[in-house]
């Protein structure tokens, strides 16, 4: 069996935790939905098909939207690599579209995205809106507290310190880094939108601390990581230390 690549090893720390969250959903572990054999999901700034196309691998139709043609184009071509096309579609847009692009569907993906559109609570409640009674959100953003940390330790302390109180970036639109939310922050904008958090995960704890030549060159190094990462992905304690926070919101 072929050994993974480097960056299919640091990709899987990357996202281990949040398709866990997202495969728990799907099964249906009894707390979170009813397990959805074929479950309509939408991906929101989806990209070149990293969940949309493992997801239709399931079973699951998935369509993403995205504003980036060159993004659809490797979706298209992922999707019919691995013999899913037919359960894959790739349209052009933006999430302030999904109102007259989707309707009634059981999950929407909106990974690392709310950092970029002009108005998160506008996106949030244009989510709540295409999601059926009992539909979920997924979604993941960038937690504020590990940028602050993250600048300080490159040496940026100005910009850790203008960080700390608050994002720059909240009231004007995104920056060119994108808007960090902290777990208070996100909560009331759920809570806006009509949405609930049913989990929230810590996602990337250590994973941008640890040096990559570390898991290249240490045998079982990624394995052990992505098992560090789990372990305390649901511990709050953990939360202001992830780099991104995954949360899955019901309405
Ligand atoms: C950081 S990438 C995340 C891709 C994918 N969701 C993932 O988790 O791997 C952000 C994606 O959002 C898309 N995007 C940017 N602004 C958007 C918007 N206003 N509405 C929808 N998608 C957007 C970009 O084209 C890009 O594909």
């Amino acid at each position: 069996m072929p050994q993974p690549s480097a960056s299919d090893r640091r990709q899987s720390v990357r996202t281990g935790v949040v398709w866990d969250g997202v495969r728990r959903l799907l099964d249906g572990d009894g707390t979170a939905a009813p397990a959805a054999e074929q479950a309509r999901i939408v991906d929101v700034g989806g990209g070149t098909g990293g969940f949309a196309v493992p997801l239709a691998e399931l079973g699951h139709t998935v369509q993403v939207i995205d504003p980036s043609p060159d993004a659809l184009a490797s979706l298209d071509r992922r999707a019919r690599e691995r013999g899913v096309a037919d359960r894959v579609t790739g349209q052009q847009g933006d999430l302030s579209d999904l109102p007259t692009l989707a309707a009634e569907v059981d999950l929407v993906l909106c990974h690392g995205v709310l950092e970029m559109v002009d108005d998160p609570a506008a996106s949030l409640a244009a989510i709540a809106g295409v999601l059926r009674p009992g539909g979920h959100l997924s979604l993941l953003v960038a937690q504020r507290h590990a940028a602050v940390v993250a600048r300080a330790m490159a040496g940026h302390f100005q910009a850790a310190r203008e960080l700390l109180d608050g994002d720059p970036a909240a009231g004007s639109g995104a920056s060119r880094g994108g808007r960090r939310f902290t777990h208070d922050e996100l909560g009331d904008l759920l809570g806006d939108a009509g949405l609930q958090a049913s989990s929230v995960q810590a996602v990337r704890v250590f994973a941008d601390l640890v040096p990559g030549s570390l898991l290249d060159l240490e045998p079982g190094a990624t394995a052990a990581l992505v098992e560090l990462e789990r372990a305390v992905a649901t511990r709050p304690e953990y939360l202001p230390l992830a780099t991104q926070l995954h949360v899955i919101a019901g309405r």
